[in-house]
């Protein structure tokens, strides 16, 4: 099959020195061949409104757009608290409302986490699983991509210095390819 995968993929950080962007920046380097990665920046997105879900602002709407328009998802993001940014949850929150226009619906779907700590931010991924069952998504399950001690594995300009962290997340990259062909209906 030679259609390109189109990957929408955002990051659950505004930090500008984010080792999550950076990461999500590196990548645009090393997507395959056969598949395209847009990168959609969360900021500007204003916190969620009920009242306002079937009248979402405009940056809501050309989230959704996006959204509904990938083949598949990539979400790289840090861990809060033992759980996922709020940024990100109120992105999340904001793109699967109103009820019927839930913009993820079907989507496969896969993650990234980078984190200064020893676990790189798995308990966010796996609280982001969770998440998915009621966006009914489909998550890619390997490779995991953990990102520990980031803080050691950038340089000062956001580029990521190691080679093993990359080779995981070029399988990822094709996994996440291969698992969007299986699911795609047209
Ligand atoms: C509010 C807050 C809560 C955090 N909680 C955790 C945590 O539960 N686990 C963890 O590994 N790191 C935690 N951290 C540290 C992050 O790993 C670190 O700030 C990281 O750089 C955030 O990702 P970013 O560089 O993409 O912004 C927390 C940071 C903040 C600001």
């Amino acid at each position: 099959m030679s259609q390109i995968i189109n990957i929408l993929g955002f990051a659950g950080s505004l930090r500008k020195g984010s080792y999550n962007r950076a990461l999500l920046r590196t990548v645009l380097e090393i997507v395959p061949n056969n598949a395209n990665l847009e990168v959609f920046e969360l900021d500007d997105i204003p916190p969620f409104n009920q009242d306002l879900e079937s009248s979402p602002p405009e940056k809501v709407k050309e989230f959704k757009t996006k959204i509904k328009a990938a083949d598949a998802i990539l979400i790289v993001t840090p861990e809060y608290n033992y759980s996922i940014p709020g940024v990100l949850k109120n992105a999340i929150d904001w793109a699967s409302r109103p009820p019927g226009d839930n913009s993820f619906d079907g989507k496969p779907v896969a993650m990234m986490s980078a984190s200064i700590g020893m676990l790189g931010g798995a308990r966010a991924q796996y609280q982001l699983r969770q998440v998915f069952v009621t966006l009914n998504m489909y998550p890619l399950n390997k490779p995991e991509v953990f990102v520990t001690f980031a803080n050691q594995k950038f340089d000062d300009k956001g580029n990521l210095l190691d080679e093993k962290t990359k080779e995981l997340m070029g399988n990822l990259l094709e996994n996440l390819v291969a698992w969007a062909r299986r699911l795609k209906v047209t």
